[in-house]
């Protein structure tokens, strides 16, 4: 009884910090901005997907304009290693992008995965992608003073929204992304190995941290979570605790 009692005022509380942190874009004129950075199977998209829905905030995943790029690329027989190609792709993408686009099965395909690797390395891929990316981040809602975006990826925090306000580089061990991503596969009917979903793992983490274009590195304002061993449920918490922490510390300095 004590522990059903404790489990609503722990609810209730919760629901009232979510009330604030939602209230506080109104009350301060405030865009609020949440980039999140991670390698692949950080646990990073699942973490934007809830803190979106719990907080109403607008959410973009920019690992699938990348993988839109790398699709396009593959479906017209053509070679994500050529600039050329990727680039004339992006070009042509950027301008008619629309969000059901990005939400296609079709771009968690493997092969798909790797292309979009491929493709970002390249500087007038990215620069393609930027305004759509800049242009998202910074949209209002409501007259323009309500609410927020999250937006993931690779370079969020230190390219596309250096100032956002929050900013979370999630990470885990590489043997730990490639069985998270093994079973999410797995339960989507795509055949694969383990081994080989690790391979494609390393390849990517490779060409995404080794690339001169925006590699994936922290911004040296971001919260580094390694969620090896941790539930979603605790990632969301903690996530939710440095929003809430941060909050409370620019409106001590109001
Ligand atoms: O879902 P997963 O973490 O496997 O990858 P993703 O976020 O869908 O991104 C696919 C690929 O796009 C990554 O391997 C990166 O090479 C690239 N990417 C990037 O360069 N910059 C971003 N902001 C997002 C993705």
């Amino acid at each position: 009884m004590a522990r059903k009692a404790e489990q609503n005022i722990n609810q209730m509380t919760f629901r009232f910090y979510d009330s604030v942190v939602q209230r506080y874009s109104a009350n301060t004129m405030t865009h609020m901005i949440i980039a999140i950075d991670g390698p692949a199977a950080s646990g990073k998209g699942t973490l934007a997907r809830r803190l979106a829905k719990r907080l109403g905030y607008d959410y973009l995943d920019t690992g699938a304009l990348y993988r839109l790029v790398g699709k396009a690329v593959l479906d017209a027989n053509q070679n994500p290693e050529s600039e050329m190609d990727a680039t004339r792709a992006a070009k042509s993408l950027s301008s008619t992008v629309n969000p059901e686009d990005l939400q296609s099965p079709e771009l968690r395909k493997d092969d798909v995965g790797q292309a979009a690797s491929k493709v970002s390395v390249f500087p007038a891929v990215r620069q393609a992608l930027f305004e759509f990316q800049q242009e998202f981040s910074t949209r209002k809602r409501d007259g323009g003073n309500i609410g927020g975006v999250i937006l993931d990826g690779r370079d969020i925090g230190t390219v596309i929204c250096p100032d956002a306000p929050v900013k979370l580089f999630i990470t885990a061990s590489l043997d730990e992304r490639a069985s998270r991503r093994f079973k999410e596969l797995s339960s989507k009917g795509i055949k694969t190995t383990l081994d080989d979903v690790l391979d494609d793992m390393r390849m990517r983490d490779e060409r995404d941290q080794g690339r001169d274009a925006a590699p994936l590195k922290p911004a040296k304002d971001a919260h580094i979570l390694d969620t090896s061993t941790m539930s979603e449920a605790e990632v969301m918490e903690r996530a939710l605790s440095i929003i809430r922490a941060h909050i409370v510390e620019t409106e001590a300095q109001r």
